[in-house]
């Protein structure tokens, strides 16, 4: 992959386009099918040190700690390690208990962004061990860790991230998988999240030749002064993270929320110029999902669904296909970079350099 656009508009429109490869590319090599797991060979942690985890914390900004919250899920479920993610400035600022035996990653596509990387060198200051989980090779917080993991998306040039994120999302399942086979995953449970892993390529290709219709989608709700975006536990973070990509690139304000805290609020705001993006996984909580679709219906709002079979209480459905469930918030996410393409394309945005926006922020 060049820094040449093309046959592509923009930046982000190739990066979209790219994310078959760079997943692919993330998994090379990494694959081993003997014991069902990977091998990570920067990790720096050896299976005694890696059983000795009690917690793992995450640090990112932006869309990097979105799929932070998003590995921190995968961490769980896998490896049945406690974790989770926080915004790294946050975390820098609140004076955190830094414990020895939680194991801190720190995600970052620049490797350069300021907030993570004062978070990194605190950590180390107080002896802790932080893995990188980086785009850019040789960057600042690749070289502060003590190891990690390159996310190979290759290089990104639009300001809003998308085969990264995907990539960092892949890398973050390839670390779950890797802590779980040494602790109590099973090797049949090892070998599914293998074979999904392996489908993602031509998955992801089938979702992106879908764009026509994700465009139509995008031009019939782009007049929305304000998205609602909502998921439940593994599409939680999807919805945070497609609700940002909107807001970023077409400046339509957009509002995340877990469905089950709808009642709780937001679903005051809903009316038929505030339509709702809903991720409906097919996994134990669809029933749930489809209440939540009914409410809104019940209050005249208009609903996307993005699903894995059409969707009767939504207005319209784009489809995606399923994998292993653990994996599928890799696949959800991809026709929301999109449909938030699209969108900034339909208002005439500057997409690559939304206002105000830096792809790394150097400063604090
Ligand atoms: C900036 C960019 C975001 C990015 C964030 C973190 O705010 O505009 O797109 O997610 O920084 O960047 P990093 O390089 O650390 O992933």
């Amino acid at each position: 992959e060049s820094y040449d656009m093309g046959a592509h508009d923009t930046y982000m429109h190739k990066e979209i386009s790219e994310q078959a490869d760079a997943v692919d590319r993330a998994l090379r090599g990494r694959i081993d099918d003997r014991f069902s797991t990977v091998h990570l060979g920067g990790l720096n942690l050896d299976a005694r040190e890696a059983r000795g985890v009690r917690r793992v914390k995450i640090l990112g900004c932006g869309t990097s700690y979105h799929a932070g919250q998003i590995g921190a899920q995968m961490i769980e479920e896998l490896a049945r390690i406690p974790s989770d993610a926080e915004p790294a400035s946050e975390f820098r600022y609140r004076n955190p208990v830094v414990d020895p035996d939680t194991l801190y990653v720190a995600v970052s596509q620049s490797g350069e962004t300021y907030d993570v990387l004062a978070a990194v060198q605190e950590l180390k200051r107080k002896g802790a061990r932080v893995l990188g989980l980086v785009n850019v090779v040789g960057s600042a917080i690749a070289r502060e860790t003590d190891g990690g993991i390159y996310v190979h998306a290759g290089p990104e040039v639009c300001v809003v991230s998308t085969k990264c994120f995907t990539n960092m999302v892949v890398s973050f399942a390839l670390l779950a998988l890797h802590l779980g086979r040494i602790r109590d995953l099973s090797v049949a449970d090892g070998k599914r999240i293998i074979e999904g892993l392996r489908r993602l390529p031509e998955q992801i290709t089938e979702i992106l030749e879908n764009e026509a219709e994700i465009k139509k989608l995008a031009e019939l709700y782009a007049d929305a002064k304000s998205m609602m975006f909502i998921g439940r536990v593994r599409g939680y973070p999807v919805a945070r993270e497609a609700s940002l990509k909107l807001k970023e690139v077409s400046y339509i304000h957009a509002e995340a929320y877990p469905a089950s805290e709808l009642k709780h609020g937001p679903l005051a705001l809903i009316e038929p110029a505030m339509p709702t993006v809903a991720i409906v996984p097919d996994d134990d909580l669809l029933e749930k999902n489809r209440a939540a679709m009914e409410e809104i219906k019940a209050r005249s709002g208009r609903i996307l669904a993005v699903a894995h079979a059409e969707q009767e209480k939504a207005d319209h459905t784009i489809v995606v296909p399923k994998n292993e469930p653990e994996l599928d918030p890799i696949l959800m996410g991809i026709p929301l970079q999109l449909l938030a393409y699209h969108t900034a394309l339909t208002l005439g945005r500057d997409i690559d350099k939304p206002r105000n926006l830096a792809k790394s922020v150097t400063v604090e």
